[in-house]
């Protein structure tokens, strides 16, 4: 049958499958398209002066890379004008980025990690961009923050992209999930696996070990019962990978299976996690559950949680479908 371009996978979920209509599927083409942009900007590293710090703060309190600067930028320019979109937020952008009057205003709502695993850009470490799309509830030009605060159950779609070894994006429109690897020598994404699953059981943790002692009686039983291994509870010994870029954690799991959690922690008890819910949990969990994982929060499905802000956190449990739900017993527990 040939090479499966993305266009190709798009139109095809367009027309046989009634998936999605046009203007989503040039949402997530030029989606596709700025995410090779942001790939091109990553490779050249210190030859394109892209490295270190950009000198600013986010609205997180977070020193800003040159990088998180530069990929917001190129989303923005690249979703502006093509009439598929009402607005745009990002973790970058204190408040939401309604698209101008001069531009045609679509029906779609796009939220983005331009660049998430900002730690590992300058260690020359996988790193990558994530999105969720929602669709505007009622007509009209006006767009405000409320109209994003949706449950991430609503997410028409969800995709990331991975700028390691290999430049792969990874997508769901609600009917399982697909990779496509950039070809560099055609610039085209070519699809490399569909109907991605991820293993039900797993002997593989992903968390920040160094907070250990922050974290609450359930997380720490959990872990202790998979560091005991053989001799343990659980009977099994366990592996331990810890990236630091969602992306590539998440990316693994799909992969191979695996479990990731960033808990809640007691360094900043009023905060309920450090990862964001509208542009990092609810994607990554549409993705995750897609191939056939499971996603929450310890307590409730992620993609149930009800949104009361646009830069709002959440604690993430997600990966291989039992170690996930053996986590809630945990909570769940005594
Ligand atoms: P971002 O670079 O977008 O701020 O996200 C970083 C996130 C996530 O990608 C990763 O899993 C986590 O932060 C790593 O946190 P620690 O440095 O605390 O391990
Ligand atoms: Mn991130
Ligand atoms: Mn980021």
């Amino acid at each position: 049958m040939g090479r499966i371009s993305l266009t190709r996978y798009l139109v095809e979920q367009q027309r046989e499958h009634g998936r999605i209509p046009g203007e989503l599927r040039l949402l997530i083409e030029v989606v596709a398209r700025a995410c090779k942009h942001i790939a091109i900007a990553v490779n050249k590293g210190a030859l394109g002066d892209v490295l270190g710090n950009a000198g600013t703060e986010n609205v997180q309190g977070e020193i800003q890379k040159k990088l998180d600067v530069i990929a917001n930028e190129v989303l923005i320019e690249a979703n502006e004008w093509g009439g598929h979109l009402a607005a745009m937020a990002s973790e970058e952008m204190d408040s939401i980025h309604v698209v101008p009057n001069r531009y045609p205003q679509g029906e779609y709502m796009l939220l983005f990690d331009p660049l998430d695993g900002s730690s590992n850009i300058d260690v020359n470490v996988s790193i990558g961009t994530i999105f969720s799309v929602l669709r505007k509830i009622g007509h009209g030009r006006g767009v405000a923050e409320g109209d994003f605060l949706q449950p991430g159950r609503h997410q028409a779609a969800a995709g990331y992209c991975v700028y390691g070894p290999q430049t792969t994006l990874v997508l769901t429109v609600g009917d399982g999930v697909a990779m496509f690897t950039l070809d560099r020598e055609t610039g085209s994404w070519v699809l490399t696996q569909n109907g991605v699953a991820i293993p039900e059981e797993t002997r593989e943790f992903a968390i920040n070990m160094s907070n250990m002692r922050h974290w609450a009686p359930p997380v720490k039983r959990y872990i202790d019962d998979c560091l005991a291994g053989r001799d343990g509870p659980r009977g099994k010994d366990f592996n331990m990978r810890w990236v630091a870029s969602m992306v590539a954690d998440v990316h693994r799991i799909l992969t191979r299976g695996g479990v990731f959690l960033y808990p809640w922690d007691a360094r900043e008890p009023d905060k309920a996690g450090k990862l964001r819910l509208m542009y990092e949990a609810n994607p990554m969990a549409f993705i995750v559950e897609q191939a056939g994982g499971a996603a929450s929060t310890g307590t409730e499905r992620i993609m149930d949680v009800l949104p009361n802000k646009l830069h709002q956190r959440v604690p993430v449990v997600l990966g291989s479908k039992n170690e996930v739900a053996r986590i809630a017993t945990y909570h769940a527990g005594p």
